[in-house]
């Protein structure tokens, strides 16, 4: 079933059944002050911190509630509904309604009963607070006297677990007031002042009676849907002492036929002065449509930098809006706070964030920067990475994963093998998009102490590796590789870290090779011939790559075993790193096809694991078919895209693209649940009662994987050291599509040829009208803006 669609050029999902199969979500605003907010408005705001700025109330887990509400009330009928569907709830064959999520805005516009609402909810740009616009228009032929009451429920302290916990202590310091149009609430702790002060105005019409005390908004034994101030048409001027505080705002309008007024809700963490300063920035309020251009702008200006036109509408929505956003907010928000994610993770994971910036160089690569310079300054002096680089992270001063401290601190215990090799990926990347070659000489810290210039970072990366190999020469898989719950520890060895060091040995060479380094390109490649020995020798079977050597000498991933014979991941990342010759790439990858892929993706290893299982395969406690054991995790769904590029299979690439993408589930919604314009952290497989339904929706590694798939691989822009790459390698039926693209500074206007149907080749580019042999356009060729014909075959 479908519940909305894409719009492609307003850059937005629209909502057209507000009773979707989960809360479909958006955000707003930035860490500074995060917001997120359901179709039908339920969700919480914070500022700086989910976990200890959190200042309105969500329920984790529950109903998708509470949230921004907003009541409307028909004085003389006595009916009153919500601007969103929920929390209310009205019949949909007489409530209509559409909601617009857009870049960093959500929009939602209802029909009942010849009464339009629109309601817009956002965070300017570089602000603090947010803003509820609601226009109300009465589209009948009647004069109509309404009551609308604006209602935000206050948490009692800043800290999420406190404020639902500690109940005996939190009911108890906080009270309401009422002044000038707004609420204003105080919470007696020993934090900073301004960490005391939460505010709820309105902007644009008169106050008549308010609520601070939720339970009597709300009254006894009701629920949001029918809260007792707005039953009777009148909030109760309460105000709390010792029980849970609110800011309801009651405004009364009357509208002659055809007539719309507007009012601004205002929220924030500011005190009376503060709050009345915002308040009056919003007198005239048109400030909020200028304000949401900014937004828009901002955003869209960012997306833009790279845009596609295929034949797949799927694909365009995908590359030019949704997974591009979904990327910047990933790498934005990390794992911080979502409806799954509480905000309790008080950093940022080493393997998650290094993954993320890859998502968004490609279209700011600024930003990445920044948040690479973090990641590095993370790393230990012995060359790991720190599992979580906490908000507070000070370089030079870090425990190290084996301290005590830092386990109780982060609840992180030891090494992960996987964490420092992402950097190899990712710095690549960076220095290929921006040609800021001068990054690898830049200094920048270890976590613990001393410091190194990036390439020597980069050196200690492999190092770190080195240093633990296991019997078989391989890599050992210490507390976790990529997979969190494969634990093959000092001793036992992991194919993906081998692969990724096989990859960390190339992308080093590389990068010696342009700083003119021969020796160090020679280290690296000793050692990589010798890994490369290693895994043809122990790792090849028949027709697949195994997963790993435990201490005992299991081999996981063997099809020998009757649990988890054959895993996704070594196939395709002995693709991507280069260590898979040509005919084990064409086996390897065929029998995923054959034995792991379904109709929603291909899954992560199969059977799943029943009898073995801990300490070695921790994901046996997960139900099979279920995230690591044997579910479609979604993260590798990118690499699976991607190494069928590699080896120019561009129908079967795609073919991939379809099963995993969220708008391929668009009409399936009741099946997918999660949103259809974000990926999820998984998805259920065969082996589920459930299969195709996903779960953790928004914040995952999919994201940039995914678009990186997409990006490099189907439509093959690749950036150089000294040019742009433009190998595409797509289903066999597109005979033409285009592409727009920034490239350092310079723009390219890209149409792509493909009359004898091939998947991948290109024969010769035309730039500027002059022929280019081969598919690199040399970044000294390029002009401020550029006419490319790319002719494939
Ligand atoms: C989750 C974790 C990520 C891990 C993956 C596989 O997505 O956030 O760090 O790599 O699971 O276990």
């Amino acid at each position: 079933m479908q519940y909305g669609y894409f719009d492609e050029k307003n850059k937005e999902y629209l909502i057209t059944k507000p009773n979707t199969p989960a809360p479909w979500a958006n955000y707003l605003g930035s860490p500074e002050y995060g917001a997120i907010i359901s179709g039908n408005a339920g969700g919480y705001s914070f500022v700086k911190s989910g976990a200890n700025g959190r200042h309105i109330r969500y329920h984790f887990n529950s109903m998708d509630e509470p949230g921004r509400y907003i009541y409307v009330r028909d004085l003389e009928k006595g009916d009153y509904w919500s601007g969103s569907w929920q929390p209310v709830g009205k019949d949909l064959d007489q409530y209509k309604s559409v909601c617009h999520h857009g870049t960093g805005y959500t929009n939602i516009v209802s029909d009942y009963d010849n009464i339009r609402t629109e309601s817009l909810y956002y965070v300017p740009l570089n602000k603090t607070y947010e803003v509820w616009r609601l226009k109300v228009r009465n589209n009948g032929s009647q004069a109509r006297k309404l009551v609308l009451f604006g209602y935000v429920e206050f948490t009692n302290h800043n800290n999420y677990e406190q404020d639902n916990v500690n109940l005996q202590y939190t009911l108890f310091i906080s009270r309401t007031y009422y002044k000038n149009n707004m609420i204003l609430q105080s919470i007696n702790e020993n934090v900073p002042e301004d960490q005391c002060w939460r505010f709820f105005g309105a902007a644009g019409a008169e106050v008549t009676a308010y609520d601070g005390d939720r339970d009597t908004f709300l009254g006894d034994y009701r629920s949001y849907g029918n809260p007792s101030s707005v039953e009777n048409g009148q909030c109760a001027n309460s105000l709390n002492y010792n029980t849970n505080s609110c800011g309801a705002l009651q405004i009364n309008v009357e509208l002659q036929p055809g007539e719309e007024k507007e009012v601004v809700f205002l929220l924030g963490q500011y005190d009376e002065e503060g709050a009345s300063e915002i308040l009056g920035q919003y007198k005239d309020l048109s400030v909020v449509d200028k304000e949401l251009e900014e937004l828009k702008a901002y955003w869209h200006s960012k997306l833009n930098r790279f845009q596609v036109q295929t034949p797949s509408d799927n694909l365009n929505n995908m590359i030019n809006t949704w997974n591009a956003y979904q990327c910047f907010i990933t790498f934005i928000w990390s794992r911080a706070a979502s409806f799954q994610y509480c905000g309790l993770r008080n950093g940022l994971g080493y393997r998650d964030t290094v993954q993320d910036i890859q998502g968004i160089i490609h279209l700011d690569h600024e930003m990445a920067l920044e948040r690479l310079r973090l990641m590095i300054s993370a790393q230990v002096s012995i060359g790991g990475g720190l599992p979580l680089v906490k908000f507070d992270h000070n370089p030079g001063h870090e425990g190290t994963p084996d301290d005590p401290e830092y386990v109780q601190e982060t609840g992180h215990p030891h090494y992960r093998a996987d964490d420092a090799l992402w950097l190899f990926p990712t710095v690549i990347k960076y220095l290929k998009e921006s040609g800021n070659w001068g990054f690898t000489d830049e200094v920048i810290p270890y976590s613990d102490h001393g410091e190194d210039t990036v390439y020597e970072h980069l050196r200690q990366a492999l190092q770190f590796s080195l240093d633990r190999m296991g019997v078989h020469g391989m890599p050992v898989g210490l507390y976790a590789d990529w997979n969190d719950c494969l634990r093959l520890g000092a001793k036992g060895e992991s194919l993906f870290v081998a692969f990724q060091l096989y990859m960390g040995f190339n992308v080093f060479m590389e990068i010696a090779q342009n700083k003119n380094k021969p020796d160090d390109v020679q280290w690296a490649q000793g050692l990589l011939d010798e890994l490369d020995t290693n895994i043809q020798k122990h790792a090849w079977e028949n027709d697949q790559f195994v997963r790993g050597f435990t201490e005992d000498n299991y081999t996981v991933g063997s099809w020998e075993n009757d649990e988890a014979r054959i895993w996704l991941n070594p196939q395709s990342w002995a693709v991507l790193s280069g260590a898979a010759r040509p005919d084990q790439a064409r086996l390897s990858m065929d029998k995923v096809y054959n034995n792991l892929r379904t109709e929603y993706g291909t899954m992560l290893c199969y059977p799943p694991f029943k009898e073995y299982g801990m300490p070695v395969a921790r994901m046996v406690l997960f139900n099979a078919s279920t995230k690591e054991n044997a579910g479609i995790f979604s993260q590798p769904q990118g690499w699976l895209i991607l190494a069928e590029t590699m080896i120019g299979n561009g129908d079967r690439a795609f073919e991939y693209f379809l099963d995993c993408s969220p708008a391929s589930m668009n009409d399936k919604a009741e099946i997918r649940k999660l949103e259809p314009y974000v990926h999820g952290q998984f998805v259920e497989s065969k082996d589920s009662p459930y299969q195709g339904r996903a779960h953790v929706h928004w914040l995952t590694g999919t994201a940039s994987t995914v678009m990186v798939s997409l990006v490099e691989g189907i439509m093959g822009v690749q950036p150089q050291f000294d040019g742009l790459c433009i190998n595409p390698c797509v289903p066999s039926d597109w005979k033409d599509f285009s592409m727009v693209r920034e490239f350092r500074g310079k723009k390219l206007n890209i149409q792509v040829e493909n009359k004898n149907g091939v998947q991948k080749g290109v024969s010769h580019i035309i730039l500027n009208g002059k022929e280019i042999q081969g598919h690199l356009i040399p970044a000294a060729d390029m002009e401020a803006e550029n006419t490319v014909r790319v002719i494939m075959g």
